[in-house]
């Protein structure tokens, strides 16, 4: 029998009942962190003096060497074990006999997968900050070569005024900035350790938690052992981080769609990062982008499967909680693939500079730098709206842009305009006349700059 808790049944498991228990297939991958945290637990019982030094020894030595096999794959996972821990100690009892034994003193499986999903999530924590920073580098290097690069900002998804592309991407810098900051705050909350904390109510043994806390790189053990068994707060708090980071991914990649369709045509992608049709031969499609933004409900998913587990449950621990894995697992696999992929399909992505700047140039972008010129000649706002508003339709009806009427066309409209109204409503001057902090104008861009590369390094 190859359960933890044979002793008090007389009958086999049911196999569907096995099939339908058993975590191993998906917690398996928790086996590095198991062992780390089986590691520190020896090493404990060994100074308590509630292991003898020569079993302590042997564990530990034991561990190492199952830690070892897997990695080399000279171990493998058979469906025999009911979840990472019985597999762990099986294997451990099988090569160093009684001492093996002694292993789970003080200990139950529930602190002790608790103990295991919080390091996995720290280390997942440190593996999407590293993500996120080489993005955010991606960013700041689009940002750096565009700040000339004009295109149309929109709102409702119609032509607005001119920004620049560094201004653009300067925006998903901050959401992603944002995301990193999100979620490295978590670590600071999910820093205390839940071993010791037994099945829910401690244990007898005199166990040193503060020794273990520290060995695993925690502030300090737990308050209080039924939360400590019952939390994954920090769980969700990551999913929920992830959430937000995908959603802005999706947005990012969302944009990308758009800028690859042949009505924008404001990009090209990498034939690297990008697919074709088996039937249509001039399709160039920005799958990587679609499934970016595709994958976001995986994600969602998953925080909303973890909420929803845990609505109800009383304390402490309750099987339930084996339900916190799956999702969350692809989720942040999921996540992670995403960041990477889509940092490449961005760093590699090619603009087609023209076209976005007469795509900024024609759109009535710098209708509202036209009222401003008349606000600068003593046109009350609101008058200077109307004058320009006729003057667009104007436009309209001609088939024309601004910048293409001549001086009497616009003084037909009001005779504050100058000969300068040219140059004022230019694209160029349009966008560096914009210097209010965290707009595209040159000067508040390289502020922007400053502050971006100053955080990144
Ligand atoms: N596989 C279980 C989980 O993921 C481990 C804890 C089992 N504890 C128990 N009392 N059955 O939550």
């Amino acid at each position: 029998m190859a359960q933890l808790w044979g002793g008090r049944f007389t009958k086999e498991t049911d196999e569907l009942m096995k099939q339908f228990n058993d975590s191993l297939p998906f917690d398996k991958r928790l086996y590095e962190q198991d062992i780390r945290g089986s590691i520190v637990h020896a090493a404990m019982l060994g100074r308590q003096g509630i292991l003898t030094g020569e079993e302590t020894r042997q564990i530990i030595d034991g561990l190492e060497s199952i830690r070892a096999d897997l990695e080399s794959g000279k171990l493998e996972f058979s469906s025999a074990y009911e979840d990472i821990h019985s597999f762990v100690e099986a294997h451990l009892t099988e090569r160093i006999g009684d001492a093996g034994k002694k292993l789970h003193t003080g200990r139950s499986r529930n602190d002790q997968v608790a103990l295991d999903m919080k390091l996995y999530v720290r280390d997942e924590i440190g593996q999407v900050d590293e993500l996120l920073a080489h993005f955010l580098g991606t960013i700041l290097k689009g940002m750096e070569e565009n700040v000339d690069t004009f295109m149309p900002g929109f709102t409702h998804l119609q032509k607005a005024q001119p920004v620049t592309l560094a201004h653009h991407f300067g925006a998903y810098f901050e959401m992603f900035r944002r995301d990193r900051e999100r979620i490295s705050s978590i670590a600071g909350r999910m820093d205390t350790c839940p071993l010791g904390s037994g099945a829910l109510a401690g244990t007898t043994y005199p166990l040193d938690r503060a020794f273990t806390a520290k060995e695993l790189g925690f502030d300090r053990p737990c308050r209080n052992s039924m939360d400590g068994v019952s939390d994954r707060d920090y769980l969700i708090e990551f999913l929920g981080a992830l959430s937000i980071c995908q959603m802005h991914l999706s947005r990012f990649a969302e944009e990308v769609i758009l800028w690859n369709s042949n009505e924008y045509r404001f990009v090209e992608l990498d034939d690297a990062f990008s697919t074709g049709s088996s039937i249509m031969p001039q399709k160039k499609n920005p799958d990587i982008a679609e499934l970016v933004r595709g994958k976001t409900g995986r994600v969602y998913g998953a925080l909303v499967s973890i909420l929803t587990t845990m609505k109800g449950l009383p304390l402490a621990y309750n099987k339930d909680m084996q339900e916190d894995k799956e999702s969350a697992f692809d989720a942040i696999d999921t996540l992670k693939g995403n960041l990477k992929l889509f940092d490449g399909c961005i760093a590699t992505m090619r603009f087609h500079k023209d076209v976005m700047a007469a795509s900024a140039r024609n759109g009535f972008t710098n209708a509202t730098d036209a009222a401003d010129y008349l606000v600068t000649k003593g046109v009350p706002f609101r008058d200077a709206h109307g004058i320009v508003g006729a003057l667009v339709l104007h436009c309209i009806e001609k088939g024309c842009a601004l910048d293409d009427l001549t001086l009497d066309e616009f003084r037909a409209f009001s005779d504050r305009f100058d000969e300068d109204i040219h140059s004022a409503i230019s694209l160029q001057t349009c966008v560096e006349k914009r210097l209010t902090e965290g707009a595209p104008g040159r000067a508040a861009m390289e502020k922007m700059l400053r502050e971006a590369r100053e955080y990144l390094s």
